[in-house]
Parts: structure tokens; C-alpha cells; sequence
């Protein structure tokens, strides 16, 4: 079998993550070939921490290079359509991290773009935008995979297993992505990541649950798809007094820190979409399904095959206990095995079996379009206080 050569771009916490998940891929041979970042010094780590055969500032050279297949896509949500469209044209496999795209602005705009810009206009520019990107993926001869880890959460994999099997009628999912506080520079404006807790956050639980309607439409033998949104979001603790923000650990200026979407399906069934940057407890990722014969509660963090209890945090200075709790002590679900347990693994492990078989991959381009349409429709909804159809 072919050598399948990865390119890494954008070398920060994602580019971390990914390549922790490349160097686990079984049965497919693949051979790190680049880390690339603007900033070199932030190539060279993550070149030298993974063994990268080389590290770059320079993407067209990356581009150039033959032993590159795949183009992996780890950068701020603004660079994601043109850093991928170069990588189509080249002729490279492209892997994209969520969310796909969204509106930053544009110069002519009035600032801040987050209150200034009406949706509606953000949301008709960015179908134009997805309708391009469609036809871009669509003209290639490559793959576009969207990655999308809670499609490949061990949860989601079994509960799209059982769906098949049993043939459910799913009737309503409930989702939620939250955290406390964000991990990310990027999080407090909405020209740097197109919108706030829905992009960042929900952006994973929409693409899950458009993900388990398209298995079950699969079974059904007839497509079953989006077909409305009603939204609501907020920037709550924005209005608190000083004294009231003493655990508030993320600033927002211009976006949402509260999401919640209701997504109608064409078969009538429904879909409620939560994403906070406030929850107390630590980060919350799951999908409960409930179907006409049973109840899948998918959960993906915190998990629960660890607990601890801890009077101090003496020697625990670098111990990985729990992303987003901000003490060890107490009792804590300690997060074991978390790249897999998040999906991270099985992400990257069928991504490298899509290009190496040639096969459609699971999270590919229709999600990542579709998800991307839903938060801007809820964005519209939210503003307009009415339903959208999609
Ligand atoms: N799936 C998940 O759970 C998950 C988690 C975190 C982040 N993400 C996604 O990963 C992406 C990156 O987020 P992050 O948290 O790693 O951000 P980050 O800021 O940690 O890393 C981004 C990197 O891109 C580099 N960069 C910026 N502009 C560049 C350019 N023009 N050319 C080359 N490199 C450039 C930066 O120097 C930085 O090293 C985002 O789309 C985010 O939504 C996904």
C-alpha cells in the first residue's frame, strides 16, 4: 500500500492534537512530512515534539511537495475556505477543523461586526459562500473530510451502529457542547471566529446530530433532512457587576456566550442544540437520542470510567486530571483516554482509510456545509425572533 504524506497546517492546539492522533493510525502507512505555522518557532515545536520530517512558513512549497497527500487544516476559522481551496487545485486531500467557515466581516462594514452586521446579511453572504465551496469540493479529484470528532466518538460510532440494526425512528435529541471558559485567544470577537458559543461550541453537537439523521435516513431508504431553525442566544454575564464575574474566566465582546437552537427535521422529528462558555462543572459534550423504541445517551465528557478524590493538589502539578475544571481536588472524573474517548483517534484513523480505500468519508463536505448554514439560519432566527426555513 501507498505511503500517505501529511502536512499539518497551523501548529497550535489543534495541529497538538491532530498529530497525537496521526502517529495512532494503524494499517495505513503514514509518514508526518510537514508542520507549517506563519510562525516558525510554533512549526519546529511540533515538528520536533512529533517528528515531522521538516517544518515551514512557506504553504506553497508544502503544496509543491509530491510526498504530500493530505492537507490538514488546524488554522483560526477564517483561513480554513482558502488555505483548502489551494489544497484542492494543488490536487491534495484535504482534512478542515471545524467550524468550516463563517462571516467575519468585511471592510466596509460597521464595527464591532457582532453588532453591527445584520445576520441576515451574514447569512445570505455565507450561503453564497457554501454554494462555492460545493462546487470547489465537487470539481476536485480529491477528498474533503470535516473533522468532526464527535462523529467518530466511540458513543456516536455505536449509537449510529444500533440505529442501523434496530431501525429507530429517532424522535428528539437533546445536545450540548459547554465549557468554562475558552482556551482559545480567538474567542472574544466575531471577525476572528464568525459568532460565538454556537460557532465554537455548537458547532460540534449540530454536525453530530445532522450526522445520526443521515445514518437514519440511510436505513429509512429516503432522505431525511434540516428544515427549519428557532433560535435564541445571549451574552449573559456581560451585564454582571464586577463582583459577580469572580469564576467568569472568558471575556466576550461582540459574540454570544449562550446558544440554544431547535432544529426541525423533514420527517418532523427535532433536535435541541445547547452551547454555554459557563458551565461550572467543566466541559459537557453529549447527544441523548430518543427513539421509538429505546433511549441512547451518548456521552463523550466528562466521562465516566475514573473518578478521583483528592484533599490536596500536592505532586498533581502535571497531572492531566480534566479539561476546563479548575481544581483537582475534591472529586473529579479524571479524563482517561480522551483522544479516543472525544473522537480524535477514530477521526484521523478513517480519514487515513478514506484516502488510502478511495471511500466517501462519514463527516464530508455536506455536513460541514450544512452545519455551517444551520448556525447562521439560527443566528438570523435569533435576531428576527422567528422560525427560519432552511
Ligand atoms: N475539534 C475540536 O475539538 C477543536 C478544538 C480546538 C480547536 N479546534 C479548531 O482548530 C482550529 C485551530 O484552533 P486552535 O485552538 O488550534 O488555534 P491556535 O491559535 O492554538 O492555533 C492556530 C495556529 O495557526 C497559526 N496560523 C495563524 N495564521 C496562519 C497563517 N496565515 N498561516 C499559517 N499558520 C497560521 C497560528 O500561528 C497558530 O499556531 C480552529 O478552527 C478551531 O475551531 C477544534
Amino acid at each position: 500500500m501507498a505511503v500517505l504524506g501529511v502536512a499539518i497546517i497551523g501548529c497550535g492546539f489543534a495541529g497538538n492534537f491532530h498529530s497525537n492522533a496521526w502517529i495512532k493510525v494503524n494499517g495505513v502507512d503514514i509518514r508526518l512530512k510537514a508542520a507549517v505555522d506563519n510562525d516558525l518557532s510554533r512549526a519546529n515545536a511540533l515538528k520536533e515534539k512529533w517528528n515531522y520530517e521538516y517544518a515551514s512558513a512557506d504553504y506553497d512549497k508544502v503544496l509543491a511537495d509530491p510526498e504530500v497527500d493530505i492537507i490538514d487544516i488546524a488554522l483560526p476559522p477564517l483561513l480554513h475556505l482558502p488555505f483548502a481551496y489551494k489544497a484542492l487545485e494543488a490536487g491534495k486531500h484535504v482534512i478542515c477543523d471545524k467550524p468550516l467557515t463563517g462571516y467575519f466581516g468585511t471592510e466596509e462594514d460597521e464595527k464591532p461586526v457582532g453588532d453591527k452586521v445584520p445576520k441576515r446579511k451574514m447569512y445570505e453572504s455565507i450561503l453564497k459562500d457554501l454554494e462555492e465551496c460545493r462546487e470547489k469540493v465537487a470539481k476536485s479529484n480529491t477528498l474533503f473530510m470535516y473533522a468532526e470528532n464527535y462523529i467518530y466518538s466511540p458513543a456516536i460510532v455505536k449509537a449510529a451502529e444500533i440505529l442501523r440494526k434496530k431501525k429507530s425512528y429517532v424522535i428528539y435529541m437533546n445536545a450540548e457542547c459547554s465549557v468554562h471558559g475558552s482556551t482559545s485567544p480567538l474567542s472574544k470577537d466575531w471577525n476572528l471566529v464568525g459568532g460565538g458559543s454556537i460557532m465554537r461550541l455548537g458547532s460540534h453537537p449540530i454536525a453530530g446530530v445532522l450526522y445520526l439523521k443521515q445514518v437514519e435516513s440511510e436505513v429509512r431508504g429516503y432522505e431525511i433532512r434540516p428544515v427549519s431553525v428557532m433560535a435564541d442566544t445571549g451574552r449573559i454575564v456581560k451585564g454582571f457587576p464586577e463582583e459577580a464575574k469572580k469564576h467568569i474566566l472568558s471575556k466576550f465582546n461582540d459574540v454570544e456566550d449562550f446558544g440554544h437552537i431547535t432544529i426541525t427535521f423533514s420527517d418532523g422529528s427535532k433536535a435541541v442544540i445547547l452551547s454555554t462558555e459557563h458551565y461550572m462543572g467543566g466541559i459537557q459534550n453529549h447527544i441523548n437520542i430518543i427513539t421509538n423504541d429505546g433511549v441512547l445517551n451518548c456521552n463523550m465528557t466528562p466521562p465516566d470510567n475514573m473518578k478521583s478524590f483528592f484533599m490536596d493538589e500536592d505532586g498533581l502539578e502535571d497531572v492531566y486530571i480534566s479539561e476546563n475544571l479548575r481544581c483537582k481536588t475534591g472529586w473529579n472524573s479524571v479524563f482517561v483516554a480522551e483522544e479516543t474517548l472525544r473522537g480524535y483517534i477514530g477521526e484521523l484513523q478513517a480519514f487515513a482509510e478514506d484516502v488510502a480505500y478511495g471511500r466517501k468519508p462519514e463527516s464530508g463536505i455536506d455536513i460541514a456545509l450544512e452545519t455551517t448554514k444551520i448556525m447562521y439560519a439560527a443566528y438570523v432566527s435569533d435576531e428576527e425572533g422567528r422560525r427560519v426555513n432552511l
